[in-house]
């Protein structure tokens, strides 16, 4: 096969660089890349080339029918490095092993009991807020996100804890994010180790108080009862808080920012919330489906997936639709560049809530905000009730305008609003 970067005529790179300056991000030259190769290409960096693919039936392969040829843990990857044994980079039994243990947690029969426990983190934050003040909902957004994770999970009362170790979890999220080290993955990566440390002494002093105080029933407890060590444990925890946290603060803070530019349909979504809630805090995580909400949700997924891709390292080659791609390679499945498909969706860009209306289905696989097949996301359940819940309880005690003017998606570990969705918050009148 003929390489994607000699394939590339001056006119092509022209227009990968114009689209790349025009939106600050890689994912205008990609999704350039994706209409042009038919759903499957090579990233033509020196150094750096995965295979790329997307679409319904590619993503059915990698996902559920030749999920076997592939393995989630990539040994140089940083994100490996950080959550050694964690549930998300381990493969075959040692992996469905944790799945198991982890999953009953967060099954939605069990998520009844976070509900009081979301409303008043989102209560405790917009608490500090004075009216009329600009706030970030990024960043506002991952605080209610990581005092909901600890208290859920670990119950832990994150509060006073929070501004000492906020800057070791950005630190901890940057060292998995892209950067120099995927051209390079020997480059010296200084500056990491500290904040490593801390939030790994942080976690094992959790673990330290928790084995020698009465037994609780949450999923520390659980990981606690079943006899793992300090290690595993500390392994599964951070990869829960950081996979549990960062994903539901990027899904946050982007509905804002399209509620924000949407204003019609957020006070649609301030009516409905009026209508349902009748003044009161909402309190079920299910059978409570102001369907404006829940669209807009999905919308914001479809959009912005938080986990933009799927990567995998290819043990066995494997062959979609006629292409193939070899063992030893790197392989993504591109979560952003199917929810954007022309094919599948009509006006791809835009922000419209009622194509998830009541019926609309989108075909299988082609809507993947939390994968799909038996490593579908653990906390898929958590997350789209957290999400429902912090943006109900906001949006019932908050008016916000958008301030923000431009905002980019920034590939990090997760896909970002940056620099951040400014808002204007003004507390309602009772
Ligand atoms: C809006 C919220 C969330 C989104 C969009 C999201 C997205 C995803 C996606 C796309 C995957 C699969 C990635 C792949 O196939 O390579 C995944 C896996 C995973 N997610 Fe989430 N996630 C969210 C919330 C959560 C929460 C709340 C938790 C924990 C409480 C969590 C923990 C995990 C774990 C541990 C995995 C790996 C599962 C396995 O390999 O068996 N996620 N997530």
């Amino acid at each position: 096969m003929k390489s994607t970067l000699q394939a590339l005529n001056l006119e092509t790179l022209g227009h990968i660089l114009v689209s790349f300056l025009r939106q600050r991000s890689p994912l205008a030259p990609l999704q350039f890349l994706y209409a042009r190769s038919k759903n499957f290409f090579q990233i033509p960096l020196p150094g750096f080339r995965p295979f790329v693919i997307g679409g319904g039936a590619a993503n059915r392969q990698v996902l559920v029918t030749e999920r076997n040829k592939l393995l989630w843990r990539n040994p140089s990857d940083p994100v490996t490095t950080l959550l050694r044994h964690g549930v998300l980079v381990v493969d075959g039994p040692e992996h469905d092993n944790y799945r198991r243990e982890l999953e009953p947690l967060l099954t939605p029969g069990y998520l009844q009991n976070y509900i009081p426990q979301m409303v008043r983190q989102v209560d405790r934050v917009t608490a500090t807020w004075k009216d009329g003040q600009t706030v970030d909902m990024l960043v506002e957004s991952r605080r209610i996100a990581l005092l909901i994770i600890m208290e859920a999970l670990f119950s832990v009362d994150f509060w006073d804890d929070l501004p000492r170790m906020w800057k070791s979890i950005l630190k901890v999220i940057d060292y998995i994010s892209p950067g120099a080290w995927i051209v390079f993955p020997n480059i010296p990566r200084p500056g990491y180790t500290q904040h490593i440390r801390a939030l790994d002494n942080y976690l094992y002093q959790i673990i330290q108080r928790r084995r020698s105080a009465p037994a609780r029933q949450d999923l520390l407890g659980h990981l606690l009862d079943i006899g793992l060590d300090d290690g595993l444990i500390r392994d599964q925890m951070l990869t829960m808080l950081i996979a549990g946290h960062d994903t539901s603060t990027a899904l946050l803070a982007w509905t804002f920012y399209l509620l924000g530019q949407n204003q019609e349909i957020l006070s649609r979504l301030q009516n409905e919330l009026e209508q349902s809630l009748q003044g009161q805090p909402p309190k079920r995580a299910a059978g409570w489906q102001p369907a404006l909400l829940d669209e807009v949700i999905k919308e914001s997924l479809r959009l912005y997936p938080p986990i933009h891709l799927g990567n995998r390292y290819v043990a066995e080659k494997i062959t979609f639709n006629g292409q193939t791609v070899p063992a030893g390679e790197r392989l993504f499945y591109s979560i952003y560049l199917t929810h954007r498909d022309p094919m599948v969706w009509k006006d791809p860009d835009d922000f419209e809530p009622e194509r998830f209306a009541d019926g609309c289905k989108p075909p299988p696989f082609t809507y993947v905000p939390f994968g799909g097949g038996p490593r579908v996301c653990i906390g898929a359940a958590f997350g789209q009730a957290e999400a429902r819940l912090v943006l109900a309880r906001l949006l019932q005690t908050h008016r916000f305008q958008l301030k923000s003017s431009k905002v980019f998606a920034r590939m990090g570990a997760t896909l970002e609003p940056s620099p951040g969705v400014l808002m204007r918050v003004q507390r309602k009148t009772e």
